[in-house]
């Protein structure tokens, strides 16, 4: 083959599917693999498409039309470096690479500044869809040099998720920009999975629903203010029933949630940028928890706790639930956008908000029908301190933080664990104190550190002593 416009280096799934898409949009894709029998596999399989496959590297890089176009679909971390290592002595100035995995932003800031070096253009990009998402419209989030994102430009907006016509993908900043904006939407991710787990509990563990009565209560809750991806696939998953056992199948699954890692980062990054998102902290550590699964069961038979008993109205506490898990996802949006703020201002990213929550609306699996009104917060005021400050999103959760408080109530008096909802609203109440307890933290480190504190009443830094230095200690 001759004249490909695209290069994708690893045929797994998300590349097979990429490049299916790119070639679906009109792109002549070459792939390359180290794996001889799947390559032959493509080939075969697609011997009628705009798509050939190569385990031979020289004969895939000659495919490809200059410059060269290339997108690497490889797991994150050390196989990302030995694929550069590879291919940049084979390639020409002007040439493009793309990361588009899930790669620490860090790794991606240190291997745009190693090519870009060498005169190669170099992007790293989060990919947000899944299998289906890369088939038939992922959101794309493109880091890098503005001239580099000009050259896959016409690609990503073909194949990216549309939403009202317009395409799911945007430059988002400099260097590790992309990757960053991917990290915090996969932490957004985790926040989100974890509210809708701990709706789903507290309404099957809590008031005695089955999951096929909660595939019912998802179903309508996403024909309405909670319409998104991750509900609509709850509600998918809560129908399923297992044909062999004949029992729904999420019953039978294993209570330990594994993750690969991306969550992780968000919540350290924000440790160390100074960025309070508990309730995404909060998901990370409950998917920790849940791992403890010997653990867990050992401490169920020793440790006390209220057997929950709901006595109420079924109907209008389900009521409450879809209000307390609408009313944190937005905390969790809040959070997701403010270490965005942070880290836009510390890394020099110069992030445009309206135009991450936009690429956000489609594609991605954060994906939901209330970033339209995120998007409008920030198209309205692109300087906004915190999501919860724009009157109609703010306002939607003020609304609705009554129904967080039952929820919480009767959770915390029912010995059921909703970690992220705690979290999400403590966050409001936090956010919207005019005054926190921080004074008497500020007297304790005084009074042990000499670390010094500030008064309300008059300016200046203050010590006080105090503890008797000369008196031992009391018994
Ligand atoms: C996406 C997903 C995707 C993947 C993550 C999550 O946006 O398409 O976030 O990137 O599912 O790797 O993985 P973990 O739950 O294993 O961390």
């Amino acid at each position: 083959m001759k004249g490909a416009d695209m290069g994708i280096v690893g045929l797994g799934v998300m590349g097979q599917m990429l490049a299916l898409n790119m070639e679906r949009n009109g792109f002549h894709v070459a792939g390359y693999d180290v794996d001889d029998k799947k390559v032959a596999d493509i080939n075969r399989r697609y011997a009628d498409r705009n798509v050939e496959a190569f385990s031979d590297l020289g004969a895939f890089l000659a495919a490809l039309n200059e410059p060269r176009r290339i997108m690497m679909m490889v797991p994150a971390g050390k196989p990302v470096d030995v694929v550069i290592e590879q291919l940049k002595g084979e390639l020409t100035i002007g040439d493009l690479l793309i990361d588009g995995g899930n790669s620490h932003y860090r790794d991606t800031e240190r291997r745009t500044a190693m090519l870009e070096a060498m005169g190669l253009h170099y992007i790293g990009t989060g990919v947000s869809g899944g299998e289906y998402g890369a088939l038939w419209g992922p959101a794309i989030m493109p880091g890098g040099p503005r001239e580099a994102w000009e050259l896959i430009k016409p690609v990503f907006e073909a194949v990216a998720a549309k939403v009202d016509g317009e395409p799911c993908v945007t430059y988002i900043g400099p260097r590790g920009a992309g990757h960053y904006v991917k990290m915090v939407h996969n932490g957004i991710e985790y926040a989100i999975m974890q509210l809708i787990a701990e709706a789903y509990d507290v309404l099957h563990r809590g008031v005695g629903l089955s999951a096929t009565q909660l595939h019912v209560v998802f179903s309508e809750w996403n024909a309405a203010e909670l319409s998104s991806y991750l509900v609509e696939i709850t509600a998918d998953i809560l129908g399923r029933v297992d044909e062999e056992a004949g029992q729904p199948l999420v019953d039978l699954i294993l209570d330990e949630a594994k993750q690969k890692g991306t969550g992780k980062w968000a919540s350290q990054d924000a440790l160390d940028l100074g960025a309070a998102i508990p309730t995404i902290n909060t998901a990370v550590d409950a998917r920790i928890i849940s791992a403890y699964k010997n653990e867990r069961v050992a401490a169920s038979k020793v440790l006390p706790g209220p057997e929950p008993r709901y006595e109420g109205d079924v109907e209008l506490f389900v009521n409450h639930v879809r209000e307390a898990l609408f009313a944190a996802s937005l905390c969790a949006y809040a959070q997701g956008f403010s270490i965005l703020r942070t880290a836009s201002a510390e890394y020099g990213y110069d992030l445009h908000y309206a135009d991450i929550a936009k690429i956000w609306r489609g594609g991605c699996i954060i994906r939901a029908a209330v970033l339209e009104d995120i998007r409008a917060a920030f198209v309205a005021n692109s300087d906004l301190d915190n999501l919860l400050m724009d009157a109609n999103v703010g306002g939607m959760v003020a609304a609705r933080h009554e129904g967080m408080r039952r929820v919480v109530s009767y959770a915390a008096a029912n010995g059921i664990p909703m970690p992220a909802l705690f979290s999400a609203l403590a966050y409001y109440d936090g956010y919207r104190s005019a005054r926190l307890p921080a004074n008497l933290t500020q007297a304790q480190r005084d009074y042990f550190g000499a670390h010094t504190y500030r008064r309300v009443d008059k300016e200046g830094t203050y010590h006080t002593e105090w503890q008797e230095m000369d008196q031992p200690p009391k018994r």
